[in-house]
C-alpha cells in the first residue's frame, strides 16, 4: 500500500497537500516538512464518563506539591497541581536538564516517587550531573529511553507521583512513522503524556528545546494541550537564569523567578530587584528606575532611552525591548504633542535593563522621563523612582498596589518617589513608609520636579 504524504508547518502545524517555501497560515518561511499522514485519532477508546452534579464532585484533598525551591513555586502558582502537565521551554544549553533534575531530587528527598526519563543522556551521564548537584536519597527512579510507548508502559508499571520527560523532541511515538521532533511526532508524546498524567493523578513536566527563532517546535499546537508553560531562558555566557510562566491553568502569569547557574546547580536569587538594578549606570542620561509588579511581587526596573539623529531621513527608527511596541509609540506621541518635541529626524531606542518586560501602564511615566531626559541630556537624581500611568492628554493616572511599590522602593534605598496624586491621596499615612513622595497630576509636573 502506498502511504499517503502531506506536508505539515513545524511552526504552526498546518497541512498542505504540497510542498510550499512559505506556510500560507503563518508566513513563515522553510518550515514545511514532508510527514507520512495517520490517522491515530480512531484508534483512541476512552472510557465513557458520566456527568455529575457540581455538588457531588468531590474536591481533591491534596492539591498542589511544593519544591523547596520557593521560587519555582511561586512561579507555578503555589506547588506544582497534581495530575497537571507543565512544559519547560529553553534553548540548548540553558539548564533545563539541571533544573527538572534539582527539582526531581528535591521530590523525592521529599518522599514522593519520581521517574525521570532520558532520551538525550545515558543514566552515568545523568548520574554524573547528579552527583555534582549533591542529590540525596530519595525514590528517583532514572529511566534512559526513547520509544514513548515503552516509556508510559514503565510509568504505568511504576506508578510515579512526578513524571518528567527530558525532551520530547528525542522521544517518538511508534503509532507514527514520522521523524521524533516534526510536529506530529511532539503533538502524540504530550497528547499521551497529558493522559497518562490525568488517568493516574500524576504531575508531569514536559522539557521542550527552543528553535533559534525562539519558538518550541510546533508551540502553537503544543501550548493549548498543556495545562502550564514556562520558559527558561538568559544568556549563556551569564550566570543568570530566568524563568517565567507564559501560561497558568493554576496560577498567575507574569510569575517570574531568578537562578543563578552554578557548579551546584541552580540558586534561587530571592532580591530581584537588587538584581535588575545591579549594574545601573548612576548619573547618566535616559536612565530611570520604575516600580513595576510582576505577577504577585512588586520589582524595580531600570527603562533606557537613547535618542540619536537618524542616518536614513524619512525614515527613523523606533525600536523596543522589554516594552509594547504599540504603548511606546503612543507614549512618543504624547512626548512630541503635550512637550512641544519633535523627533522627525531622530531614531528612539527604548529598553529596559537585563532582559526584563514590562507590559504593564504603570511603567509609562518612567518611559517619558527616560526619554525626556535623553532630550535634555540631563540625569534623573540617583534616588528617585516613579511609576504611573499617562493618559493620551499627558494626565497622570492611578495605578494598582501602589503601597507595594513604594515599599520595594523604600526597601531598595530609594528616598523620593514620584506617583498618581489619584494613588497619594487614598493612601494611609500610617502605612507608607517614611520616604519622600511626590504626587503628579501630569507629565508636566513630573517634568518640573525633575528637571
Ligand atoms: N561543572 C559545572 N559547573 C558549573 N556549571 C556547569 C557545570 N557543568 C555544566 N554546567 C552548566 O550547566 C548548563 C547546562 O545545563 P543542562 O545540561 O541542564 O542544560 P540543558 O538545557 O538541559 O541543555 P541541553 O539542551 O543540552 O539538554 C550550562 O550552562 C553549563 O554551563
Ligand atoms: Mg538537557
Ligand atoms: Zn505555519
Amino acid at each position: 500500500m502506498k502511504q499517503k504524504t502531506t506536508f505539515i508547518c513545524q511552526n504552526c502545524g498546518f497541512h498542505s497537500p504540497k510542498w510550499l517555501g512559505r506556510c500560507l497560515n503563518c508566513g513563515e518561511w522553510n518550515t514545511l516538512i514532508e510527514e507520512v499522514e495517520e490517522l491515530v485519532t480512531a484508534e483512541y477508546s476512552f472510557p465513557a464518563s458520566e456527568p455529575l452534579l457540581y455538588e457531588e464532585i468531590k474536591e481533591a484533598r491534596r492539591q498542589r506539591i511544593k519544591t523547596k525551591i520557593e521560587e519555582l513555586n511561586r512561579v507555578l502558582g503555589g506547588g506544582v497541581v497534581l495530575g497537571s502537565l507543565v512544559l519547560i521551554g529553553g534553548e540548548p544549553g540553558i539548564g533545563k536538564s539541571t533544573l527538572l533534575l534539582q527539582v526531581s531530587g528535591d521530590f523525592a528527598n521529599q518522599g514522593e516517587k519520581v521517574l525521570y526519563v532520558s532520551g538525550e543522556e545515558s543514566l552515568e551521564q545523568i548520574k554524573i550531573r547528579g552527583e555534582r548537584l549533591g542529590l540525596r536519597d530519595g525514590n528517583l527512579y532514572l529511566l534512559a529511553e526513547t520509544n514513548l510507548e515503552r516509556i508510559i508502559a514503565q510509568a504505568e508499571k511504576l506508578s510515579p507521583q512526578v513524571f518528567v520527560l527530558d525532551s520530547i523532541q528525542t522521544v517518538f511515538s511508534s503509532k507514527l512513522s514520522s521523524s521524533p521532533g516534526t510536529i506530529s511526532q511532539v503533538r502524540e508524546v504530550a497528547n499521551q503524556v497529558f493522559r497518562f498524567s490525568k488517568r493516574n493523578g500524576v504531575s508531569s513536566f514536559l522539557i521542550g528545546h527552543i528553535t533559534k527563532e525562539g519558538s518550541l517546535a510546533g508551540p502553537k499546537s503544543l501550548e493549548h494541550m498543556v495545562d502550564v508553560v514556562l520558559y527558561f531562558e538568559g544568556e549563556r555566557d551569564h550566570a543568570y537564569r530566568v524563568l517565567r510562566a507564559l501560561k497558568n491553568r493554576f496560577g498567575p502569569v507574569s510569575e517570574l523567578a531568578i537562578f543563578e547557574m552554578g557548579r551546584g546547580g541552580l540558586k534561587a536569587i530571592s532580591n530581584p530587584s537588587a538584581f535588575f538594578l545591579k549594574e545601573r549606570p548612576v548619573e547618566e542620561t535616559g536612565s530611570v528606575v520604575v516600580c513595576t509588579i510582576k505577577g504577585s511581587r512588586p520589582l524595580l526596573a531600570e527603562i533606557q532611552a537613547l535618542v540619536s539623529a537618524t542616518l536614513f531621513s524619512g525614515n527613523p527608527r523606533r525600536m523596543t525591548v522589554g516594552l509594547d511596541h504599540f504603548r511606546a509609540s503612543m507614549l512618543l506621541a504624547i512626548v512630541e504633542r503635550k512637550l512641544g518635541y519633535s523627533f522627525a529626524g531622530e531614531d528612539i531606542y527604548l529598553n529596559v535593563a537585563g532582559g526584563l518586560l514590562i507590559d504593564e501602564p504603570a511603567g509609562d511615566l518612567g518611559v517619558i522621563l527616560a526619554v525626556v531626559s535623553c532630550l535634555k541630556n540631563k540625569a534623573m537624581p540617583p534616588d528617585v523612582s516613579v511609576f504611573g500611568e499617562v493618559g493620551l492628554s499627558g494626565e497622570i493616572r492611578s495605578v494598582n498596589q501602589p503601597l507595594a511599590r513604594l515599599k520595594e522602593a523604600h526597601s531598595m534605598g530609594f528616598k523620593r518617589i514620584i506617583l498618581p496624586e489619584g494613588n497619594l491621596s487614598h493612601l494611609e499615612k500610617k502605612d507608607i513608609p517614611d520616604i519622600n513622595l511626590m504626587g503628579v497630576k501630569n507629565i508636566k509636573q513630573a517634568l518640573n520636579i525633575i528637571f
